[in-house]
């Protein structure tokens, strides 16, 4: 695993190499499943724009669910890096790399400062994991100059939280509970950081990418029931704060989300739509007319 420092006071280095972080490696399986229908995508449009032994590169990586994928569905000769700023994240995706024996490798750093070697990729892509920059216009430039010319960049991202009543369940059933949750400030580096889709196209135009095209996607994802109480009890901004809580609120709140979470039971299944932008945009340059 390479490594290059972090920001000091970087409240999402922060999240992502403590709380938030170790929640993700230990529901690693449970999202994994969750996000399949966003991997699939996102392998086929790295497959489509990728040659077969192409260099490609996946940013906020996290566990590496969708670069592993990727090495499995281009050829071995294919070189696909995940980077994440998360050494817990990058740790459990470098153990699945090696137990695997995948043409994948890793690195710790954060995307919109590292120095990647210029226009080395292919394709760039992200599941979830490009709406956490503070300054999204340099991470993105960042990347436009790690990717080679008409290079392919595509991302998923979620839109708004009204079109994602799944994801705001639990807040909104613990507000009672839980007062001082934090609220979701618009446009904010998060999980709907990239809800506005006309500011996602500035910050890709004025990051030198081109060919811009947003479309909203509506991907049908499920968890296995057994999970749901693991899923709401670590992530999110309740997971979040249940850390800091007694045993007593702790019970009070996980049944209080559980029962909100009904309307999304189907049997042992929990089941939901991810509505999402699909993002797709590709570096100026060879064979293209920009
Ligand atoms: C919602 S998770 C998605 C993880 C993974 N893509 C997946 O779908 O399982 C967001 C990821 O972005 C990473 N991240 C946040 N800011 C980052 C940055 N500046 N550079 C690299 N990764 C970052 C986090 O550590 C986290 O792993």
């Amino acid at each position: 695993m390479e490594r290059t420092a972090q920001q000091p006071g970087d409240e999402q280095a922060r999240l992502w190499n403590g709380p938030a972080g170790n929640a993700w490696v230990d529901a690693q399986t449970t999202l994994d499943h969750l996000f399949r229908p966003l991997e699939k995508l996102l392998v086929e449009a790295a497959c489509a724009s990728s040659p077969p032994t192409g260099r490609v590169l996946d940013v906020g990586c996290g566990t590496g669910g969708t670069t592993l994928a990727i090495a499995r569905a281009l050829s071995p000769g294919a070189d696909c890096t995940g980077i994440d700023i998360s050494e817990p994240m990058i740790a459990a995706a470098q153990g699945r790399a090696v137990r695997e024996g995948a043409a994948a490798r890793f690195v710790c750093a954060d995307a919109q400062t590292h120095a990647f070697e210029p226009a080395s990729f292919d394709s760039i892509v992200s599941r979830l994991g490009v709406m956490f920059f503070d300054d999204p216009v340099r991470a993105f430039s960042n990347l436009r100059r790690a990717a080679k010319d008409g290079a392919a960049l595509h991302f998923i991202a979620w839109r708004g939280a009204a079109e994602n009543p799944f994801m705001t369940t639990a807040e909104r059933a613990a507000a009672p509970l839980l007062p001082d949750l934090p609220p979701r400030q618009p446009n904010a580096p998060g999980q709907f950081g990239f809800a506005d889709r006309h500011r996602v196209e500035a910050i890709l135009e004025k990051s030198g990418w081109r060919g811009i095209d947003i479309r909203p996607v509506d991907l049908p994802c499920t968890l296995p029931e057994k999970d749901l109480v693991g899923y709401l009890s670590r992530l999110g901004p309740v997971g979040l704060a249940l850390r800091q809580v007694d045993e007593r609120t702790r019970e009070r709140v996980i049944g209080t989300v559980r029962a909100a979470f009904e309307p999304f039971v189907h049997g042992d299944e929990v089941r939901l739509v991810a509505a999402c932008w699909m993002v797709a945009a590709h570096a100026p340059g060879r064979n293209r007319n920009d």
